[in-house]
């Protein structure tokens, strides 16, 4: 059975750190023959993306391997071939597959027909492939992760905050989601996350008062208040979350050196303020540059011979 990444944690504790690591190296040593042969990489979008799209394409060159990049929307998936006959085909031809798609359940039922790694390039529920860069980025800042306070702000019910909660304890943080009632994480995603703190010593929280959940942060990031796929869902998604906008009174209510991060594309003046995300405390531009190293790391470590 091949590894895959569909969601967070999916890498133990030591396995995200030996990414992480890997990352660093790579950042340093862009170019290496990891993927030489050339192995060959299928790079799937069914919705929009600059940062996926842009730094798979180029790490895996970077590491001598093939990406074939597709719009799934002008696949045959979801038209009239399984999801299941499509990874069992895809499997013949390439070595990995990275998938930017809708539910989770299109992933997993993906993942378990193929015979190759399948890595989570976004779906509706976990974008784990960022939360690499995150912590990637949080280290080189801060220089550990471990006992650190992260606190996300906006939609709690996403992918980025139910990414945020399951890679962020992973690694050991104290992670603070704030959001509106009603936009609070899927139940059975804080039973994971609550499972894996257990394990690792971190810990998850969820807050409706932003100020409390600002108090003390080392770590402040947001995300659209509107996901892909969820424009015409009929919720108000302006209003309830104005009181959880990332500006500069939140950011005062911070610990010290607290750093700020989004997982772009950022709608300023909505989650995020142009003060805050052009200001001395944001990291955001070295956050989306090291989606390229994470990413690199995590293919070179899925496809290792033997994994
Ligand atoms: N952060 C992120 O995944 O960006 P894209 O949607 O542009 O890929
Ligand atoms: N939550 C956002 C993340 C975009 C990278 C979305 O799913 O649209």
């Amino acid at each position: 059975m091949p590894r895959h990444f569909l969601r967070d944690d999916d890498l133990t504790a030591d396995e995200q750190i030996e990414i992480l690591d890997l990352a660093d190296r790579l950042k340093k040593q862009p170019y290496g023959d990891a993927l030489a042969g050339p192995k060959a990489v299928a790079v799937i979008f069914e919705k929009n993306s600059t940062r996926t799209r842009f730094s798979f394409e180029v790490g895996i060159a970077q590491l001598g391997g093939h990406a074939v990049v597709v719009d799934g929307r002008t696949m045959q998936i979801g038209r009239e071939e399984t999801i299941e006959d499509t990874a069992r085909v895809l499997s013949r031809y390439v070595d990995a597959v990275v998938w930017r798609t809708f539910a989770q359940a299109r992933i997993d039922a993906f993942a378990s027909a193929a015979s190759v790694p399948v890595v989570n390039a976004l779906t509706d529920e976990f974008h784990p492939c960022q939360i690499l860069a995150d912590l990637q980025t949080i280290r080189q800042y801060k220089g550990r992760l471990a006992g650190l306070t992260l606190t996300y702000f906006g939609d709690a019910a996403n992918n980025m905050a139910h990414s945020l909660l399951l890679g962020g304890v992973t690694a050991g943080l104290h992670v603070r989601v704030a959001a509106p009632e009603g936009f609070h994480p899927a139940p059975w995603v804080l039973d994971a996350v609550r499972a894996r703190a257990a394990e690792t010593g971190g810990s998850a929280e969820v807050f409706t008062d932003p100020h409390a959940a600002a108090d003390g942060a080392d770590v402040v990031t947001t995300d659209a208040w509107t996901s892909m796929g969820q424009e015409n869902d009929g919720r108000d998604r302006v209003a309830p979350f104005r009181p959880y906008q990332v500006n500069e009174g939140l950011l005062a209510r911070t610990g010290t050196d607290t750093i700020v991060l989004h997982d772009l594309p950022a709608h300023r003046g909505w989650e995020i303020t142009d003060e805050v995300i052009d200001g001395p405390s944001s990291a955001v531009w070295d956050e989306a540059e090291n989606r390229l190293h994470a990413q690199k790391a995590l293919l070179a470590w899925l496809l290792e011979t033997g994994r």
